[in-house]
């Protein structure tokens, strides 16, 4: 079969909570983009925009479910995803303290271990779990923030939800570290402040502001080995 002849495949991303927000609105643009979306909501939540999307493009998007907090349930999401091919891993789903305003001497240690749990545990675990579906020419990226930097943190706030994005960033950076000379390329990625659920009404962005500059850096990441910490820009985030 001649090249121009060989059917091509179409690329595949599995974004890791989509159900909502920031991680629903990058597999729509996936799916204008013309990739094959599976993408993950908690079980028990239905109907979602995710499910919305699904129904209108089901050749393009499959719902599956996982809660990342659960490693039965990330085993579980693996074993069906066996035999799959992820151009694409991205892990989304984050969350925030109750009271994101409380200081670390007034968070409890229930909400504080919790947020660590989602924020910084759960989401490297997926990555280790499932990068093995990841081939050589793949990207693995995951949602970090802005506010995941060290260096940038002039003004405090938000200082427990800015304290589980830095511990992402650095365990991320050590999952790099122990694989220096893969072609593979990862990325944490900081979305901008942006008007979502978690973000509030006060975001600096929509999420239509947002969401195509982060597609747009994930495809031009492709290739290029190594971890890099974005903005929605594609601009180089300080650790
Ligand atoms: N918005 C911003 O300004 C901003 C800025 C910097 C970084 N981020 C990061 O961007 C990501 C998405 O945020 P967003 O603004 O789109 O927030 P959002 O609208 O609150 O959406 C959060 C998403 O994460 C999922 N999620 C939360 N906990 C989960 C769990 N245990 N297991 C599986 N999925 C879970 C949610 O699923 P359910 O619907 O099941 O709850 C939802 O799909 C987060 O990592 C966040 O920290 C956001």
């Amino acid at each position: 079969m001649s090249h121009a002849l060989r059917p091509t495949r179409t690329p595949t991303i599995l974004i890791v909570g989509a159900s909502r927000g920031l991680g629903h609105a990058m597999a729509a643009e996936f799916v204008a983009k013309g990739w094959h979306v599976i993408g993950t909501v908690r079980a028990g939540q239905s109907p979602t925009l995710l499910h919305a999307l699904a129904d209108q493009r089901p050749q393009s998007v499959e719902v599956e479910t996982v809660d990342i907090t659960r490693p039965d349930e990330i085993d579980s999401l693996r074993a069906r995803l066996s035999d799959r091919m992820l151009d694409i891993l991205f892990v989304n789903a984050g969350t925030t303290n109750p009271d994101p305003t409380q200081t670390i001497g007034e968070v409890s240690t229930v909400d504080f271990a919790n947020l660590m749990i989602t924020n910084a545990l759960s989401p490297m675990r997926v990555v280790e779990r499932l990068s093995d579906l990841v081939p050589a020419a793949g990207l693995i990226g995951v949602m970090s923030s802005g506010q995941g930097s060290v260096a940038d943190n002039e003004s405090g706030q938000r200082e427990v939800y800015r304290g589980s994005k830095a511990a992402l960033n650095q365990l991320m950076r050590s999952f790099a570290a122990r694989q220096i000379d893969t072609p593979r390329a990862m990325l944490l990625m900081a979305p901008g402040w942006v008007r979502t659920d978690l973000g509030g009404p006060d975001g600096r962005l929509s999420i239509d502001e947002s969401v195509p500059g982060i597609v747009d850096v994930l495809l031009a990441k492709r290739g290029r080995p190594g971890l890099e910490y974005l903005d929605y820009r594609g601009k180089t985030v300080r650790w």
